[in-house]
């Protein structure tokens, strides 16, 4: 087996150029750039001076030409469903940036490509950075452990995801429904919604509200208040927009044994000292609950971030390394994210698994029956490390 895995990159904007300068830098060992793609000519110039690296500019060329095993996916989300399909028809590896896909109908097309795959061996991944907080994978590990017993509610509330008027003119395809498919849901919060679903599992029910265009002169949804119900009882709140400044990006888990806080670049944990439910068919108080321990969380190791998911792919290529993050999870986080626009577009309690149909037909109704006129595009300055 080789020791290097060439790497090929379609779409080199924002995301795609920052994962090519990773590769380039020689910060994913084991990886080595060997072509780009992108429709547009001046991002391709960006990388006229770098050695070994061909450019094209269609996708069939790149698929066609190109000396790959593996593909990065960083184009708009709607293109991430043919191009993955193609990866693995053409027997690549292929990471895909999130979200999966726009809708549900897609991400099980990508899924059933990676199943029906040639050879069995070929990775399926996405770029689910976040999964590789340390503070997050402390709370994963916290939960399936048990330490806070049955989950009993879950609340994020995750509005630190400002963007302003600049970064809605910056892409023609940005913020609409025809373009991407979706807001604060499908671009930003397909982290916090992986996550979610990560950590606790999916809700068998959801109930949403969105306001489209509330803060910005965009046709997609910008503010959403979701309500989640677990089948076990459990139920959840999820708050995203990209209208607040400065925002709040707080975790908070309640379990039968304490609860947990995430929230800026911390976690604490208030630990009952018997159970909720225990202490309130036993005590003889009316008031008051049991008794709690502050308990100091250590959390180890660095955010790689994008640089993490990166090495981990290629590591699961060259060495069998287990994925952070495997692309058939990802149609978890798309459902969230259908069931959330679709219950509040259509005003009803939507039950999980989507009607993967019922939405895409949603979807079409809005790109058809768009009136929205993008402005002009016009470039923004773009520090990756703010878009996490
Ligand atoms: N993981 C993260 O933290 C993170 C952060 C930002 C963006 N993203 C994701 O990265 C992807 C791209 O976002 P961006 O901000 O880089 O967008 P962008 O507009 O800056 O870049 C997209 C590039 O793809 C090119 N392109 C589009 N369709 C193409 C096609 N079919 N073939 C070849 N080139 C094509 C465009 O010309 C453009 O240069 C999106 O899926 C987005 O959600 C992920």
């Amino acid at each position: 087996m080789s020791d290097e895995v060439k790497i090929g990159i379609i779409g080199v904007g924002n995301m795609g150029k920052s994962h090519a300068h990773q590769i380039l830098d020689g910060k994913v060992p084991g990886a080595k750039l060997t072509a780009i793609c992108d429709y547009d000519q001046s991002k391709l110039d960006a990388f006229k001076d770098t050695e070994g690296v061909a450019a094209f500019s269609t996708s069939d060329e790149f698929y066609d030409k190109a000396d790959i095993d593996a593909v990065i996916i960083a184009t708009p989300h709607y293109d991430h469903t043919p191009l993955s399909v193609t990866g693995f028809e053409k027997n690549l590896h292929v990471l895909v940036e999130k979200p999966l896909a726009v809708h549900v109908n897609d991400a099980k097309k990508t899924i059933a490509a990676y199943e029906n795959r040639s050879d069995k061996s070929k990775i399926f991944a996405e770029m689910f950075n976040q999964r590789c907080s340390p503070l997050y994978r402390k709370l994963k590990d916290l939960l399936e452990k048990g330490e806070l017993g049955e989950i009993r509610r879950v609340n994020w509330i995750i509005t630190d995801w400002f963007r302003s008027e600049a970064y809605y003119a910056s892409g023609g395809w940005r913020a609409t429904w025809a373009g991407e498919g979706g807001g604060v849901l499908v671009n930003q919060c397909p982290h916090q919604l992986d996550l979610i679903q990560w950590l606790f599992g999916m809700p068998s029910k959801v109930r949403a509200f969105a306001s489209c265009g509330q803060f910005h002169n965009i046709e997609v949804e910008d503010n959403v208040t979701a309500y989640l119900e677990y089948p076990n009882g459990a139920t959840g709140v999820f708050i995203a927009t990209t209208g607040e400044a400065p925002g709040t990006n707080r975790l908070e888990v309640a379990g039968e044994m304490g609860k947990i806080v995430i929230e800026g670049g911390d976690i604490q944990f208030i630990r009952n000292e018997v159970g909720t439910l225990e202490h309130s068919r036993t005590t003889d108080q009316g008031f008051g609950g049991p008794a709690t321990w502050d308990v100091k969380i250590p959390i180890r190791g660095d955010h790689p971030q994008h640089n993490g998911i990166l090495r981990n792919f290629v590591n699961a290529i060259l060495n069998g390394e287990e994925l952070i993050a495997s692309g058939v999870e990802g149609i978890n986080g798309v459902e969230l994210c259908n069931a959330m626009l679709f219950s509040a577009f259509e005003d009803v309690t939507v039950e999980l698994p989507v009607d993967g149909d019922a939405y895409e037909a949603m979807l079409k109704k809005k790109i058809e029956n768009s009136t929205f006129e993008k402005g002009e595009v016009k470039e923004v300055h773009a520090d990756m490390s703010s878009s996490f």
